[in-house]
């Protein structure tokens, strides 16, 4: 069972894959927890270059989507491992960010297309100005019109593709509540 989060940065990922990732533990479940970029030298060629604040120019982010597909290529034999030894993988974004953040185009499918699709996609959906004012303090560069702008590809892409939408504009209790109810009815499980 491969089980992705996506979302605009401070929509709540890292925080509901922690409290996820605990609950199902209790449950008894085995898990393995990853994100994107991985921790392969592509992956942290991949921080530093997101680190550039100039990082807007387009054969820039081009070189960037290249490095993703190489590092999530890496990636798909761990997850695999993972769900062959019986495990729940629990993973923070997967290729659906590249489809979004390059706005769907054509060659990011195909250079994608050894990424395996996962089996529940929660869409964490929140307002660009909260995810922004929960990440006061931090480095960032997306402004809100970007972050719109996103969020609506997401929208997009989840009616196409049948995510789960989460409204994480709640508590964080609220939110990890309706994340568990999602994946209980998703396992058979009982909450
Ligand atoms: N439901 C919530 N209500 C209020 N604050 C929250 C909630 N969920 C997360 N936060 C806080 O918002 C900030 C961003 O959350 P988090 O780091 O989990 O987001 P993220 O989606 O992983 O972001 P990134 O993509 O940048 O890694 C953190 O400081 C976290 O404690
Ligand atoms: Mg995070």
């Amino acid at each position: 069972m491969y089980i992705c989060l996506e979302g605009i940065d401070g929509s709540g990922k890292s925080t509901q894959i922690e409290l996820l990732m605990n609950w199902l533990n209790e449950c008894g479940h085995e898990i393995l927890r990853v994100f994107e970029p991985t921790d392969s030298q592509a992956g942290r060629l991949i921080r530093k270059m997101l680190q550039n604040p100039n990082a807007t120019n387009e054969n820039f982010q081009k070189t960037l989507a290249l490095l993703f597909a190489a590092d999530r290529i890496i990636l798909m034999e761990k997850i695999q491992e993972a769900e062959d030894e019986g495990k729940i993988v629990l993973s923070d974004r997967c290729f659906y960010s590249s489809i979004v953040y390059q706005n769907g185009a054509e060659w990011i499918k195909e250079i994608n297309k050894f990424a395996k699709k996962p089996d529940i996609v929660l869409l964490m959906d929140i307002e660009p100005e909260t995810a922004i004012s929960r990440c006061e303090g931090k480095d960032r560069f997306e402004d809100v019109y970007f972050l719109k702008k996103i969020r609506n590809r997401y929208l997009e892409l989840a009616d196409k593709e049948d995510f789960m939408v989460v409204n994480a504009n709640n508590g964080l209790n609220k939110v990890h509540d309706d994340i568990k109810r999602v994946i209980a009815h998703k396992l058979g499980m009982c909450i």
